[in-house]
């Protein structure tokens, strides 16, 4: 009785010394790194054994996104410059804004399309469609769960309105880049996939011809 008392009492010292994060290190990337790269399974260094919790992972993947988010969303760079027209802009608005000329073809469905010329895959974030803090979600869920599948594919994300969506992930720690996000193809795929999982690219086109809606950026 007594020796589980003295056990309880040190899981609640020992999880409250895994809470505490020194303010500095809370925010440097090296830190942040190491979350993603343990993600859940592994352990972690002998000096830091307690693996970290599910609010420090999801924090970790938000920062990792909050990097990329004016590239993935804006098409800017880190300083708040605008990249060339090609460049990130995944957002159906932000890349029409640069590419008045561009046409391409959306999923009704799911609301993710797809510009043939450019092979650029965008997000619908017309009103009604993905906001910008849903895209937020599908990349930090992708960036979060990635690092149980650390391979080169795509996770499934379950979005909102109930579909389950392809999501690619580039750390872009291989060049030094703030990485990238973007969807791997316009289809939702069946129900098999389950959120976490990876996948592979679902297509440019709808898989339903009634589902697919052409767009031109100089009518939106
Ligand atoms: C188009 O982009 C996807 C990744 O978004 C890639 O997998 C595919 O190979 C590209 N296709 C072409 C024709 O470049
Ligand atoms: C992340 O993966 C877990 C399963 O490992 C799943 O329960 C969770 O829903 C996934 N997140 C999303 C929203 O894709």
């Amino acid at each position: 009785m007594k020796s589980s008392i003295v056990f309880s009492l040190l899981l609640i010292a020992a999880s409250a010394n895994a809470l505490y994060i020194p303010a500095a290190a809370d925010t440097s990337m090296e830190r942040r790194d190491d979350i993603l790269r343990r993600g859940g399974g592994d352990k972690g260094p002998k000096d830091r054994p307690v693996a970290p919790t599910a609010e420090e992972k999801r924090k970790a993947a938000n920062d990792k996104f909050q990097e990329m988010k004016s590239h993935v969303i804006h098409g800017k760079d880190a300083k708040g410059k605008d990249e060339a027209p090609d460049k990130g802009r995944h957002t159906l608005t932000a890349y029409c804004k640069a590419n008045p000329k561009a046409t391409g073809q959306c999923n009704t469905k799911t609301n993710l399309c797809h510009v043939p010329d450019a092979n650029k895959s965008l997000w619908d974030d017309r009103p009604g469609k993905h906001t910008l803090q849903q895209i937020e979600n599908h990349c930090t869920e992708a960036i979060l769960n990635h690092t149980k599948n650390p391979t080169n594919r795509a996770q499934v994300v379950k979005t909102d309105a109930g579909h389950h969506i392809c999501i690619k992930y580039i750390s872009g720690n291989n060049n030094g880049g703030p990485g990238t996000c973007y969807h791997a193809g316009v289809n939702a795929l069946g129900p098999k996939a389950m959120a976490g999982d990876t996948c592979d690219h679902t297509g440019n086109e709808a898989d339903n011809k009634e589902d697919k809606a052409d767009f031109k950026c100089s009518a939106l």
